[in-house]
């Protein structure tokens, strides 16, 4: 069994970047991270996304909101960064309170500051494989995590867990483009699905993206799989300091003995996310450059 060590993948792929950030001239890349009320997942995120920057040298501002801001008045805050010449990327850290439409937000912020890849005409670029767009974070790490353990997908099963816009369909749609780390063919499973462990048991690669801790067992998986674990779910730990720890959507424990490859949880996916989040700034400032 391989474990697929995405803290160390994204600490290269970090060091990659710095290295370009630090041959730029004195403009640097400057993202700014938009956050709403207190939810302490989010809070750690975005948290976890202003250190990478700092390590890259990148800039970074952390602009926080009560839960009780309006929609417009969010609209009006995004449109305000989007004139900002100096500002290069924008992220809306989701969720979102109940009313506040995330769609709205996300094409509120301009296609070229989208670093996170939500908005309409980054989505569309996704569908075109035109690659002069944003790409979904989460979804771009899966993929770079496979790349980078040369595990290609061609002609493989992947089985998607889960159909958000952040990534579920991105992901799937990553997994049709043409080339050695697309090339699949792709089943979508979601909360409506029926038979899902009968899928999941068919799946050459899974991606589990539903947000519930240790949903899939070992008996679902197909012994040789290699398995892609985007879930941060907390669960109770009383002998830990926090009260809580972090599992993902797989248990993890008894797969490990079945399963050709696996990505833990936390130390996985996550990583990966932020060092792709760099990535995106990154390019999204050399867009501007020309
Ligand atoms: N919430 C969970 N993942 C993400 C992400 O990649 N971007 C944003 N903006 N919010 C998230």
């Amino acid at each position: 069994m391989k474990l697929i060590d995405g803290k160390q993948i994204a600490a290269t792929i970090l060091e990659e970047i710095t290295e370009e950030v630090a041959k730029l001239g004195d403009q640097k890349p400057a993202v700014t991270f938009v956050r709403v009320g207190e939810d302490p997942a989010s809070v750690s995120y975005v948290r976890n996304k202003e250190r990478a920057a700092a390590k890259t040298g990148i800039i970074s501002d952390l602009k926080v909101f009560p839960e009780s801001i309006s929609q417009q008045e969010l609209i009006q805050e995004i449109q305000a960064l989007n004139n900002n010449p100096n500002v290069h990327g924008i992220l809306v850290q989701a969720p979102l309170p109940n009313h506040i439409d995330e769609g709205t937000i996300f094409r509120t912020v301009l296609p070229e500051k989208d670093v996170d890849g939500f908005h309409t005409v980054n989505i569309g670029k996704l569908c075109q494989e035109d690659a002069s767009g944003s790409v979904a974070c989460t979804p771009a790490g899966v993929i770079e995590l496979l790349k980078r353990s040369d595990i290609t997908t061609e002609g493989k099963h992947v089985v998607v867990l889960g159909r958000s816009l952040i990534v579920g369909k991105p992901v799937s749609l990553l997994f049709l483009h043409k080339g050695a780390f697309g090339n699949a063919t792709v089943t979508v499973c979601h909360s409506r699905t029926q038979n899902i462990a009968s899928i999941v048991k068919q799946a050459d690669i899974v991606v589990a993206a539903i947000g519930r801790a240790h949903f899939v067992t070992v008996d679902m998986l197909k012994p040789g799989a290699v398995v892609i674990d985007v879930g941060i779910n907390r669960i109770e730990d009383s002998s830990r300091k926090s009260g809580y720890r972090l599992v993902g959507d797989v248990d993890f424990e008894a797969a490990k003995d079945i399963v050709s490859a696996i990505t833990p949880v936390p130390g996985g996916v996550g990583p990966m996310t932020v060092a792709m989040l760099m990535k995106n700034t990154l390019r999204a400032f050399q867009a501007t450059r020309g």
